[in-house]
């Protein structure tokens, strides 16, 4: 068998792409709640001051999860599932994130939802912070910019720490954190840090900024693992990358040169969290960028101890770079998806099932055998619900067949050391980069369109028994 006893298989979610209930039992506004929606032509509006009326905003209703999870998960045990990744909505507890005190409704919704997963033999594998950080952070102290934001978190992850510790095992702290790396994407650097760059902010005035935000970010995690191990020693606490490996474009050296690079900016996030500190490299880029962050006296320590427990990442894609191109846009420092070997998805993403062994090869052999968490990966795509109610997602099928043949190469003939594989949207939900429910992950539909039309109905797609066939396996059975 190539895979372990105990394999994590399951699927994932994040809070503010399925819950709804955006103002319910006190929730406050989260950095999503201002997202409008757009689609694979339109980029996201950020409202950032707050929602205007009359906008359609996704995250305000989603799949309404909240009220309808014990039938959502129900469907999950059915599949086999093992595990489930979703997050806690920040702005549900701290509902502007500097309060002093939780709120208590927030924190029962979660018991009830893990101990619905736990009575179907699911265990929860819970993001602190996917997306979401409370709008009040941003407006008030401008969100990860600000040192302040740290002892917020820390006292977010400690609140949940305590509360579910007997309840969940598996966390991680901060969603694709490493997405803000591409500074004139607007979309990345207000989810992951809740910032908006002015239009005449250069390229380095924008990478200082981010850089400054990670590092914030970087200590709060390493902060919320001390707090997590000290509450309960067999939590397993790790980090989460958006890892889309840069090949190099051709065998020109200066190509090679500009993949390196682009890997650099990959392994400074992971660098940090899996060593405890910022490798030799990270001189160039902060000299790249005019600055490097400023930092407490106390951080080289709080990074140390605060190592993660496992390498939790995201693979849809890889890229590919070429120095032709970065020296008339130096911008495009981190590729694009131009690689002739490859097919694309219907959003323009590199479908490259052998770039998931590539990066799990990458990561085990950077970190010494760490144990690997694929956290997400998946399709989306546009589904056709037919007239008997049928959806015929055998594209879907190929996609994770695929991925999965390559996963268990890695894992049975190069040794890599993996504990779980959670494809993404699991269940269909608004898409994090348009806002759009059309762009489909599920194994499960949701009768709802991109303008919120719909009954919410659920129904099983073809995949849906594949990937329980899958899971009653353990990944032998893959036809
Ligand atoms: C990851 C995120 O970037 O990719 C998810 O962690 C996101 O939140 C997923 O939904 C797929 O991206 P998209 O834009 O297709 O929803």
């Amino acid at each position: 068998m190539a895979l372990r006893d105990g394999f994590l298989w399951g699927g994932a979610v994040a809070a503010n792409q399925l819950e709804g209930a955006y103002n319910d039992d006190g929730k406050g506004l989260s950095i999503a709640d201002v997202l409008r929606a757009g689609d694979v032509n339109t980029p996201r509006v950020i409202d950032k001051d707050g929602p205007l009326s009359g906008m359609n905003y996704p995250s305000w209703s989603a799949i309404d999860f909240y009220h309808r999870y014990e039938g959502d998960i129900a469907l999950m045990a059915e599949m086999g599932f093992k595990c489930f990744r979703t997050s806690i909505a920040w702005s549900r507890i701290f509902p502007n994130g500097d309060e002093t005190t939780p709120n208590e409704a927030g924190l029962a919704f979660y018991d009830r939802l893990f101990d619905c997963l736990l009575a179907h033999g699911i265990e929860p594998v819970i993001t602190l912070s996917h997306f979401e950080m409370p709008l009040g952070l941003v407006k008030n102290y401008g969100g990860w910019t600000n040192r302040k934001c740290i002892d917020f978190f820390a006292r977010y992850a400690e609140t949940c720490f305590k509360r579910y510790q007997h309840k969940v095992k598996y966390w991680m702290t901060f969603n694709e954190i490493n997405n803000q790396s591409d500074v004139f994407y607007p979309f990345v650097v207000w989810t992951d840090s809740g910032i908006v760059f002015k239009d005449s902010d250069s390229f380095k005035t924008r990478r200082q900024i981010m850089l400054q935000a990670a590092h914030n970010e970087f200590v709060a995690s390493a902060r919320a693992v001390a707090i997590g191990r000290s509450i309960n020693p067999n939590f397993r606490i790790g980090c989460m990358l958006g890892f889309v490996p840069v090949y190099p474009k051709t065998s020109n050296p200066d190509d090679i040169l500009a993949a390196q690079r682009a890997m650099e900016e990959r392994w400074y996030f992971g660098d940090v969290h899996v060593l405890g500190n910022y490798g030799s490299y990270a001189d160039r880029i902060w000299e790249e960028a005019g600055a490097a962050p400023v930092m407490a006296p106390s951080d080289e320590a709080e990074l140390q101890y605060g190592c993660v427990d496992y390498f939790g990442f995201s693979y849809y894609m890889s890229r590919c770079v070429s120095a032709a191109k970065i020296n008339s846009t130096p911008t495009n420092f981190l590729g694009d998806d131009s690689n002739d070997y490859v097919k694309v998805s219907d959003w323009g993403w590199a479908i490259d099932p052998k770039g998931l062994r590539y990066v799990l090869r990458e990561i085990d052999g950077r970190y010494n055998g760490i144990d690997q968490f694929i956290v997400e990966n998946g399709l989306g795509a546009y589904d056709k619900l037919e007239a008997d109610g049928s959806i015929n997602d055998q594209y879907r099928i190929d996609y994770l067949r695929a991925h999965i043949e390559q996963m268990k190469l890695a894992v049975d003939v190069d040794g890599v050391s993996l504990i779980g594989y959670t494809p993404w949207g699991c269940i269909d939900l608004v898409s994090a980069g348009t806002g759009e429910m059309e762009k489909r992950y599920g194994f499960i539909y949701v009768d709802k369109d991109n303008k919120g039309n719909g009954t919410l109905e659920r129904k099983r797609k073809l995949s849906f028994n594949w990937y329980k066939k899958v899971i009653a396996s353990n990944g032998e059975d893959l036809a």
